[in-house]
């Protein structure tokens, strides 16, 4: 370890800025990190790629109610450097070994104008980028304190292109657009991507993150979080004339940013930096700045495909509901089923076939328990107890059934909004879970956060998502959060957190405009950046599925298997109906086969807004299963199969977009080859409009 100790207790009299030391500096690799105070005496930080300004100096700070906080000159009392070079292995995820190695300077500064006030501030420098964190060690000038800003900023060198989507405290459910950071108009994305009303930052210019970036000249950056924990989600607002980003907190319902107690930090602030877009991707600069698990054992932990009641009542087949609403009842009082309900004992147990058939693990069921009648629009904080099921959803039955099927049951907990209400029950609900033999939840949030109006993506409700997580580890329970916060790489530190929707996922298509064909292949540089998204991929009917005709998935059939490949989660749904598998049985061998946990990923082509090619191997043995995705435009790629082992023969089931492929014109046209290579061997795929390729790689034995 080296130490550099620069100033030592400044008096309170002097101008911190006269006695500005020289700066203090961190590399690792390409990436050169220099932090300052500038002539007004405040922290500045900058990086560097080489010889390339990623971020010029740029503040650091926060704002504290009541000050003095941290917003003005500060006095610089010291700094530490120390490298670290380790390897872990996560309890699932893209690659079975992942090298957290970087090298950190932690900078010591003091409040003059309290002079036993400080704050730390950590940087840790990686070969891909930077992360950096306030710390605000125990002292006595800080007890409990209010955060009413953070003036955290990325001055960007230039007017670079922005893949985005607007800072919303309530959502993340709009399709990513593109444009100049000139051009950033959140209120005009708002608009463009959405029909269902919610609550928007009030500020056009604020995006949120991730935010994927590219320079002129070919410069890719990454600016997010890592290990969001009692603290909100950091938006960022764009100057639009000058590009400097500047963090904006999501706010609680009177308008505070975070109640803090010290000792504690604010999480990480990433930068992710390279010079080829695939290397964006397969950075682990976020899930190694999280904390190791948390929970005593994870040999519980499984991830699984899984069917579900689910696109039915998307796309407006049959309702959540058992009655037409709470007020049809019968003389004795009961509700009147109508005909519409569908998560019937029946309906369960064909899902449940269809998947003991096709070796799916999982079957999840929404609409099964008493509250849907009243659920959305209507503010009511105690619709639902999360152990009451309908009189036609026989729960011991359909577990005793699944239970001889081999197949797992996965519960639903709609909470529409009223978190305290969950709460209250969460504890007595997953019991009731391990009662009927249910080890994984999909929770959601639809709507506004009651009774206070918290925001999905403040503080408390960020807290919420966390102790919902540890809650369901106690009764090794695994968690699927809808309408969560995005996520910030936590499932490391809570396995049992195996993903999140946070975003909009392909349920978008069957109730709304959709999602353009590019959204997927901006999704792996945005959302996706911080941890695995239940996207719910695997739709065959791709028109002529909804009551509105206009619906249409914008994406061909070989895309959907893509999918699997290049939305990395451990948990995947095949969300199409039943039936419309059946149809296509032989591209539904694809989703059989394809594996959700993994040993190794290569990025072999990457573009944000353009194309995508991921090949992946199946954790613990040697297969291999590739995706490759475009936008709205056909493609071809060549793909060198040399990720394959040397010297063994393989059978590449390829699924590809058909004759005349087109997500407009011709969703559904694909072909399915078979061919055996080799490491030394390479394929051309022809990706069609909106199209895509899936290829299974099974060794063939040697004879
Ligand atoms: C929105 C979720 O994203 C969706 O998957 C779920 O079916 C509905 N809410 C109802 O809870
Ligand atoms: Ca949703």
């Amino acid at each position: 370890m080296r130490k550099f100790l620069l100033a030592l207790l400044l008096g309170a009299g002097y101008s911190a800025a006269a006695l500005a030391p020289r700066p203090l500096t961190a590399c690792q690799g390409k990436v050169k990190l220099t932090v300052a105070l500038n002539p007004a005496g405040q922290p500045t930080y900058a990086v560097a790629y080489g010889v390339r300004l990623v971020v010029n100096a740029s503040r650091l700070g926060i704002a504290l109610q009541g000050g003095p906080g941290f917003d003005g000159p500060l006095v610089l009392a010291g700094s530490e450097v120390k490298d670290v070079d380790e390897t872990w292995q996560p309890v699932w995820g893209e690659v079975k070994n992942i090298r957290n190695h970087y090298q950190q300077l932690t900078v010591h500064l003091r409040q003059p104008q309290m002079p036993g006030r400080r704050l730390d501030v950590v940087f840790r420098v990686f070969a891909d980028g930077v992360g950096f964190r306030y710390e605000f060690p125990r002292q006595l000038a800080l007890g409990n304190f209010v955060v009413s800003d953070e003036l955290t900023e990325f001055a960007l060198p230039a007017d670079h292109q922005a893949f985005w989507i607007p800072g919303d405290y309530d959502t993340n459910e709009y399709y990513y657009t593109h444009s100049r950071l000139s051009a950033v108009d959140g209120t005009a994305q708002v608009k463009a991507s959405t029909e269902i009303a919610v609550r928007v930052a009030p500020d056009a210019q604020v995006v949120a993150t991730p935010l994927m970036l590219k320079s002129a000249d070919g410069l890719y950056i990454n600016i997010h979080e890592a290990a969001q924990l009692d603290y909100p989600a950091m938006q960022l607002h764009v100057d639009r004339a000058s590009y400097r980003l500047t963090a904006r907190l999501v706010p609680d319902a009177v308008g505070s940013k975070a109640f803090l107690h010290a000792p504690s930090h604010t999480p990480w602030r990433t930068i992710i930096v390279s010079d080829k877009a695939t290397d964006i991707l397969a950075s682990k600069l976020i899930i190694n700045l999280n904390e190791p698990s948390k929970l005593a054992s994870t040999d519980w932990i499984k991830p699984m495909k899984f069917v579900g009641v689910w696109w039915e009542m998307q796309i407006g087949r049959t309702d959540w509901k058992y009655a037409a609403s709470a007020d049809t009842l019968d003389a004795k009082g009961q509700l009147i089923p109508t005909s519409r309900h569908g998560a019937t004992t029946a309906n369960v147990k064909r899902y449940i076939d269809f998947a003991a058939q096709h070796h799916i693990a999982g079957v999840l069921v929404e609409g099964w328990n008493v509250g849907w009648e009243d659920w959305f629009g209507n503010w009511k904080e105690n619709v639902f107890d999360f152990v009451t099921p309908y009189p036609d959803f026989r729960v011991a039955e359909v577990t005793q059934y699944a239970k001889s099927k081999g197949v797992q049951m996965l519960m639903h907990h709609e909470t529409s909004g009223s978190a305290t209400n969950y709460e209250q029950h969460f504890d007595t609900a997953y019991q009731f879970m391990n009662k009927y033999g249910y080890h994984s939840v999909k929770t959601g949030y639809v709507g506004r956060i009651i009774p206070r109006g918290e925001h999905h993506d403040g503080q408390w409700m960020s807290n919420h998502f966390v102790r919902v997580a540890e809650m369901a580890a106690k009764h090794h329970v695994t968690v699927d959060m809808h309408e969560a916060v995005r996520p910030t790489g936590l499932s490391r530190t809570y396995p049992n957190w195996l993903a999140s929707e946070a975003g909009r996922g392909n349920e978008y298509n069957a109730f709304s405009i959709g999602n353009p064909p590019e959204h997927e292949t901006i999704m792996p540089f945005t959302r996706l950046m911080g941890g695995p998204m239940d996207y719910t991929p695997g739709i065959f009917k791709l028109q002529g599925y909804a009551t509105n005709p206009a619906r249409r998935v914008q994406t061909t059939l070989a895309k959907q298997l893509a999918l699997y490949v290049t939305m990395y989660s451990p948990l995947q749904m095949a969300a199409d109906l039943p039936e419309n598998y059946a149809a296509h049985l032989d591209a539904f061998q694809f989703i059989e086969d394809v594996p959700v946990d993994w040993d190794d990923t290569r990025i072999l082509a990457a573009e944000p807004g353009d194309y995508l090619t991921t090949v992946r191997r199946a954790k613990g043995r040697d297969e291999w299963y590739l995706g490759s995705i475009t936008d709205e435009q056909a493609r071809t790629q060549s793909v060198k199969l040399d990720f394959l082992t040397p010297g063994q023969r393989y059978e590449a089931a390829i699924y590809a977009d058909g004759k005349g492929a087109d997500w407009q014109k011709n969703p559904a046209s694909y072909q399915i080859t078979r061919q055996v290579v080799t490491s030394k061997s390479a394929l051309t795929l022809k990706l069609a409009p909106g199209g895509g390729a899936a290829i299974s790689f099974k060794p063939v034995s040697k004879q």
